[in-house]
């Protein structure tokens, strides 16, 4: 098993500085996740500092015109992101605060799996594994998972709940996520890998066949 105390010991080393690191602020955990979705970290560290200076809380978005929020988000594209983001705040100050856990927040208008597990993880401390492009990538190389991403992904999953599982990750779950978010952005990257810089190098099946960087597999045409 991938061990959950390799991979933090080398996040506490390498962790990004970038500035949703620094609170465990639902709101701006959220916004952060919302934001890094289809937009790169590069592209959305200005944007998510200037947000907040002119929604500084959920309330100031959910009280905001539409008009406001959509010229704020601007460039950032996928207008829908912003859409929800506006009905969720609306939601959220209807009933008078966030919900505490990635099921409440789940429940929530246009939060998905996702932003509910990234939340849930970074700022209430609950062991669930957000999955999104980087970890299913981790994850299939890790266990040499061949079969086509589309075709994998219920299966990616399970196995990427599984290293949340490990005492060590629910001990940090925030870390552990986001651990698994910047080895996929600086090491397990879709084009040559760094894998002599990973910490999980030694428990990497795909490295050891000489595959990582054809994982995960396209759908054949
Ligand atoms: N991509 C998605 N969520 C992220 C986070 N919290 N930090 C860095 N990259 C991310």
């Amino acid at each position: 098993m991938a061990s959950a105390s390799l991979l933090l010991a080398w996040y506490d080393r390498h962790r990004r500085t970038l500035p949703w690191r620094g609170t465990r602020d639902p709101y701006r955990v959220w916004l952060s996740e919302v934001m890094l979705q289809q937009t790169t970290v590069a592209a959305v560290t200005p944007r998510y500092t200037r947000f907040l200076e002119r929604f500084p809380d959920v309330a100031a978005l959910a009280a905001a015109p539409w008009e406001a929020l959509a010229e704020e988000w601007a460039g950032l594209g996928y207008y829908a992101r912003a859409r929800n983001l506006h009905a969720a705040a609306q939601a959220v100050v209807e009933r008078g605060s966030f919900p505490g856990d990635s099921a409440g927040l789940a429940a929530l208008p246009g939060i998905g799996a996702y932003t509910a597990a990234a939340v849930a993880a970074i700022a209430f401390d609950e062991p669930v594994m957000p999955v999104d492009g980087n970890v299913e990538r981790v994850t299939a190389r890790i266990f040499a998972e061949q079969m086509p991403l589309h075709a994998a992904k219920v299966r990616l999953a399970r196995l990427a709940a599984g290293f949340m599982a490990q005492p060590e990750a629910r001990a940090r779950p925030g870390d552990f996520a986001q651990a698994m978010f910047d080895l996929g952005a600086t090491i397990c990257t879709p084009r040559r890998p760094a894998c002599a810089l990973c910490p999980w190098s030694g428990e990497c099946a795909a490295r050891a066949l000489g595959i990582a960087e054809t994982l995960p597999a396209k759908a054949a045409k």
